[in-house]
This record gives C-alpha cells, sequence and structure tokens, in this order.
C-alpha cells in the first residue's frame, strides 16, 4: 500500500520528523518557501496533518485539503485547531495528554518557589559576588499560603498535590465544583482575592482568551503573583505588564505568552518576574513520549480506523 501523505505545519524534532518520514510520505508546509505551491502540488493527497500544541490551523489551510482524515497535535493544547469545522467534516482530532502532566505541573512549582522565595535574584546575587559585601534579602514562606488554581484538570490537579505537599492551601475554579478535597471558588475574581497565587493551567482558545485582565489582577492585588503554565491568550498580557509596573501584583512566573517567542519588553527589566521560554513539557523524556504518542495515533488511523487519544470535543 502506498504511504499515506502527511502534512507537517511545525518544526518537529528528529525522534518525532525522522519514524514519521520512515512511514508516510511528508510534506514539510511547516520550512516551505512557497507554501500555496505546496498545497496546489499536494493539498488533494493529503490524509494526516501534524501540528504543534501552539500551531494555529486556519480553516483555510484545511479547505485545501480535501482528502483530510486526521489531525495529530504534538502536544496536549489544541486551542489552534478548529474543532468545530473538524466535527463537521468527520476529521479526527488527537492531542498527547497524560505524558506531559508531571513535567509541566513540576514548572508550575518551580515558578511558585522562584517568584515566591526569589530563587532568580539570589542566584544573580551569589554570581555577582554580592554574597562577599552583604546578606541575602529575606522572602516569603510558603507553606501556610493558598494558591489558586485556574482549571483543575489533569495538569492542574497534579499543580494541586505538589503545592499541599508543600504544605501550601489549594482552592480552584473551573466550570463546576469536582469531587476532590480542594474548595472551590467559582467566580474567578473571588478566586483571585482569596489566594497568593493564582496559577493558570486551563486551555486555551476562545472561551478563556483573556480571562484573567485587570479586573482579576486587581483582585489579586499586592499579595497575590500569577503563575502561568497554560497560553498565553489567557491572560490580557498588556495589563498584567500595566499591574505589574503599577505594583497592583506583587509578581509573575510565566512560561507562555501572547505571541511567542516574543516578549513584552518591558517584562524583561523587572526583577520580580521569572520568564521561561515555554519549557513547561521540554524534557526529554516526555518529548519523546509525545512524539511516540503523536505518531502512534496516525498509525492506529491509517491501520485500524481508530485512535488512541481523541480530543474531549469530538468524543
Ligand atoms: C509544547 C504545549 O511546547 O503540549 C502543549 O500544548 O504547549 C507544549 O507541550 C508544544 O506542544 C510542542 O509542540
Amino acid at each position: 500500500m502506498a504511504q499515506p501523505d502527511i502534512l507537517v505545519t511545525a518544526s518537529l524534532p528528529p525522534f518525532l520528523y525522522e519514524p514519521l518520514k520512515a512511514d508516510y510520505r511528508c510534506h514539510d508546509y511547516y520550512a516551505a518557501s512557497h507554501k500555496p505551491g505546496l498545497l496546489a502540488a499536494e493539498g488533494a493527497r493529503v490524509r494526516g496533518l501534524v501540528q504543534g500544541g501552539g500551531t494555529v490551523t486556519p480553516t483555510t489551510l484545511l479547505d485545501a485539503l480535501p482528502k483530510l482524515e486526521i489531525i495529530s497535535v504534538f502536544g496536549v493544547g489544541y486551542d489552534g485547531v478548529p474543532t468545530a469545522y473538524c466535527r463537521q467534516r468527520g476529521i479526527k482530532v488527537t492531542n498527547t495528554p497524560d505524558v506531559l502532566t508531571d513535567d509541566v505541573a513540576d514548572v508550575a512549582l518551580a515558578l511558585v518557589l522562584m517568584t515566591g522565595r526569589g530563587f532568580v535574584r539570589l542566584n544573580r546575587f551569589v554570581h555577582a559576588g554580592k554574597w562577599e559585601k552583604g546578606s541575602p534579602e529575606l522572602t516569603t514562606k510558603l507553606s501556610g499560603r493558598k494558591v489558586g488554581i485556574l482549571g483543575l484538570g489533569r495538569i492542574g490537579k497534579a499543580i494541586a498535590e505538589r503545592v499541599a505537599a508543600m504544605g501550601m492551601k489549594v482552592a480552584y475554579t473551573g466550570r463546576k465544583p469536582q469531587d476532590v478535597g480542594y474548595e472551590y471558588i467559582a467566580d474567578l475574581k473571588a478566586l483571585a482575592a482569596a489566594v497568593d497565587f493564582l496559577i493558570v493551567a486551563c486551555p486555551g482558545g476562545e472561551a478563556t482568551r483573556n480571562i484573567v485582565n485587570a479586573d482579576v489582577l486587581a483582585a489579586l492585588g499586592k499579595k497575590g503573583t500569577l503563575i502561568n503554565i497554560a497560553r498565553g491568550s489567557i491572560v490580557d498580557e498588556p495589563a498584567l505588564v500595566a499591574a505589574l509596573k503599577a505594583g497592583t501584583i506583587k509578581a509573575a512566573g510565566l512560561d507562555v505568552f501572547a505571541d511567542e517567542p516574543h516578549i513584552p519588553a518591558a517584562l524583561t527589566t523587572m526583577d520580580n518576574v521569572v520568564l521561561l521560554p515555554h519549557v513547561g513539557s521540554a524534557t526529554r523524556e516526555t518529548r519523546q513520549a509525545m512524539g511516540d504518542l503523536c505518531k502512534a495515533n496516525l498509525d492506529a488511523w491509517f491501520a485500524d480506523k481508530k485512535v488512541l487519544t481523541l480530543i474531549p470535543e469530538l468524543k
């Protein structure tokens, strides 16, 4: 049987791309210098599409792929996929849940520690030889403080377990209360007002765009730190920069941004802001597991018309 044609719309690591090339006729749309030409030549044959978690896939691109059967996302987030359109056309969409949960939760915990205990500043202090000349700053005791989690899904729960193990209190918000031992606060602003750390862990997309806005940040207030390991789109970034500049909130720890890899210049000059380059899932082990699952979904589909991890909206 001829190898199915796959369109690749993101930069993929070799440990995923090489096995894909061995089993599929891959078309590198991401790197193509003339994308319309590639679509005109190959689009009619394409049966699968591989993209990253942050990749935005416009419906106009999918319109040019009339035989598309499956989009396999190399990532847990699929906010860049037009899911309603895919449902209509019967296109399967899969992602890579579970395999990255621990790593992403570790990054959230690290950002709580780095912002709360000032570890980034203190590291700079030692590197700069300042310890020879004076004592380090005092920071904030974390156990006993309260963490609010926006989105208690798999990753949110793994974050809750980690901060609870440090003796922090946990509250959360989401569409509905869950059968868990943490306090549920339905209103996001009320949650922000009640906590010392607000951790964003919900899916991105239109439903959550800019929901962490100026009002929520004002409620988080001078005692509060914002942590985001989910999607930059969930936080109103200009409002966040303004809140940090004005001292409306205490600090921020961010792994994700609205327009990656571009970051508002003001953030890079702030001492109370810890910035990471979207590394939630960026360990060798996890990226390998994500790559394996991304390919396994395609393999299962083209072998048996089954997939392993269909997104919930299409179940
Ligand atoms: C990856 C992510 O950086 O899983 C996600 O949704 O944002 C990250 O784990 C990305 O998906 C790699 O393509």
